[in-house]
């Protein structure tokens, strides 16, 4: 690279300095995110939160009421995103719809996988990013070592307790994801709402919701030994869905209200009118 003079050398270089230090202070950040999430998530932890949300006594909305709702979150433990939540759904979604245009269930669920990060909100207790955003993983079993930043949890409690620290803990062999509890998060909350309000989403659609975070399974491989048959096929489809949730993350524009009006007969094919939140 050629300068034309020292004082632009000199102007480049406090750029530079400037990117170093937006980005490692980025990294500290989610470093310190997967620290005190992977303290906190501990079985009895997420045994509550899926008792307590499980009620869905909340808030009563539709599913695009809630899209707006979340409109107004940004997700801190993804440093790749930093536009309204609206544009990933929907980038994510018209993205599957291209190249799978007769999986208008996909669609929908490319629409709706991150909603239940309106934990965030107020209306839902404000929780704290770590307990709805990030990668999830079984609680009361061995935390596998291709979890991010597996080290932290030598300070969660459960990581010591012998009733869950061994290969499957409280599960036994081919038991069935459905009877894994999962560290608590946006994921899961949103199965949660899709089940209980009676949506008429395929298996693998809602296989996807409630697994979408869960990336030792779908990229590493593991807790294998814990899914049933039914897992491996919806598998296949999160494998799929996976490629579009991380590559819908670019620039690529949507016109809101023009695609709008396709989303809502979805939602109208697969959800009631108003939901329990
Ligand atoms: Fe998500
Ligand atoms: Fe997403």
């Amino acid at each position: 690279m050629q300068f034309a003079s020292i004082k632009h050398f000199l102007g480049k270089l406090e750029e530079w300095m400037w990117d170093y230090n937006a980005e490692s202070e980025r990294q500290m950040s989610v470093e310190q995110f997967y620290r005190t999430n992977h303290i906190n998530q501990t079985y009895d932890f997420v045994k509550r939160m899926r008792e307590d949300y499980g009620k869905l006594n909340r808030v009563e909305m539709s599913i695009w009421e809630c899209c707006e709702l979340l409109n107004e979150f940004v997700d801190e433990s993804d440093p790749d995103l930093d536009e309204p939540q609206i544009e990933h759904l929907l980038q994510t979604a018209e993205a599957i719809r291209k190249d799978y245009p007769n999986e208008d269930w996909l669609h929908l669920t490319g629409l709706i996988h991150d909603l239940g990060k309106v934990l965030l909100h107020p209306s839902f207790g404000a929780l704290p990013q770590w307990a709805v955003v990030g990668d999830t993983f079984p609680v009361g079993c061995a935390f596998d070592e291709s979890i991010v930043h597996h080290k932290y949890f030598k300070e969660n409690p459960d990581y010591y307790n012998s009733a869950y620290n061994t290969k499957y803990g409280v599960y036994s062999e081919g038991c069935g994801l459905n009877n894994v509890m999962m560290s608590w998060g946006h994921d899961d909350y949103m199965y949660l709402v899709a089940k209980e309000n009676k949506s008429t989403l395929p298996s693998a659609g809602l296989f996807i919701i409630r697994y979408h975070s869960f990336y030792a399974l779908h990229r590493a491989g593991a807790y294998e030994h814990l899914m049933n048959e039914e897992d491996v096929e919806n598998l296949k489809w999160l494998k799929i869905f996976n490629k579009y949730d991380l590559y819908s993350k670019s620039k690529v524009r949507i016109d809101v209200e023009k695609v709008k009006p396709y989303y809502l007969s979805l939602i109208k094919k697969y959800f009631p009118e108003k939901l329990k939140w």
